[in-house]
């Protein structure tokens, strides 16, 4: 799965400083992403948001016009090949870029929950095929669910960021989504880094909920983490090879210390040998190339 980015302007292919090779693109050019991303077999993608304003209601998130809502219903006019799942979250909608409400510095689950409910259905009734909660917020796949069921979306999917460690792995993200915290940190709703049966129990209340796909993030640093929650879930196990993972290699790579198709295409390796069955990773353009080339097609 390729992430996108989609941001409010035009004839816009913006640069993303820290993660080189990546770009912020308007719904008039992100075509250009996409035909490159089919040319190797690519046909799911997972859309990020840079809304044009950001309050702290994240009004943007969920308002039909909104620039996911209009990327999803435009994509799917014109490339009825791909595969398009929406990023449910805040932090790119909220002026202080926390992922959910705020009330006095603390995050307001429930609240959140009701939120949640607007964007999720707003995305699927744009014509989104899947919805990926990645807030962290408690109970937000049962609360999708229920809301997706009652109308009228039952078949539509969740693929829920059910272990989510609080990571410094996602500091160029932030960038990319300019998405970085105003105050304070993730700590209250993301994972403790130490802590795997933590992990386990996030994932076991997700599937209850109705998650349809579960997923860990980061990766690289949790390879272990996907091996033990491969082990105890009966739906398909996901990873996220986030932005930090990306760097490093393309730094170290610029910089000719490291070889860099040789050292991604391990890094991917290690995710799948560890148990995961999809990968969410900046890289899907270029692994897919060599994947091709290697099966000679
Ligand atoms: C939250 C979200 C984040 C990422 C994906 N969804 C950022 C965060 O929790 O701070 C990070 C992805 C990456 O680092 O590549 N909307």
């Amino acid at each position: 799965i390729a992430p996108i980015f989609i941001i409010e302007g035009e004839n816009i292919k913006n640069p993303i400083l820290s993660m080189p090779g990546v770009f912020q693109w308007s719904l008039d050019r992100v075509h250009e992403e996409i035909n490159n991303l089919l040319a190797v077999g690519v046909s799911r993608i997972i859309l990020f948001g840079i809304p044009e304003s950001k309050d702290n209601k994240a009004s943007d998130a969920y308002k039909d016009s909104g620039i996911i809502q209009n990327a999803v219903s435009k994509l799917r006019l014109e490339f009825p090949e791909l595969f398009i799942i929406t990023d449910l979250c805040f932090c790119e909608y909220m002026d202080h870029g926390h992922c959910g409400v705020i009330d006095k510095e603390e995050l307001d689950n429930d609240a959140t929950l009701l939120l949640l409910r607007k964007q999720a259905l707003s995305h699927v009734q744009a014509g989104a095929h899947m919805v990926a909660p990645s807030g962290m917020i408690d109970g937000m796949v049962g609360e999708i669910r229920t809301c997706l069921d009652e109308n009228g979306f039952a078949s539509i999917p969740i693929m829920s960021y059910a272990v989510k460690y609080a990571s410094s792995f996602y500091a160029p993200f932030r960038d990319a989504a300019s998405s970085v915290p105003q105050f304070g940190d993730r700590k209250s709703y993301q994972m403790d880094c130490g802590n795997i049966r933590e992990a386990l129990k996030e994932v076991e209340l997700d599937v209850l909920e109705g998650a349809d796909i579960v997923m860990v993030k980061p990766a690289l640093s949790y390879l272990d983490v996907i091996n033990e929650i491969k082990k105890i879930v009966h739906v398909p196990v996901a990873c996220y090879n986030v932005s930090g993972e990306y760097s490093m290699i393309q730094a170290a790579a610029n910089n000719g210390w490291i070889e860099h198709d040789n050292v991604m295409m391990e890094m991917l390796l290690s995710m799948k040998r560890a148990g995961a069955d999809i990968i969410v990773t900046y890289f899907a353009i270029q692994a897919s190339t060599i994947i091709k080339q290697n099966n000679g097609i």
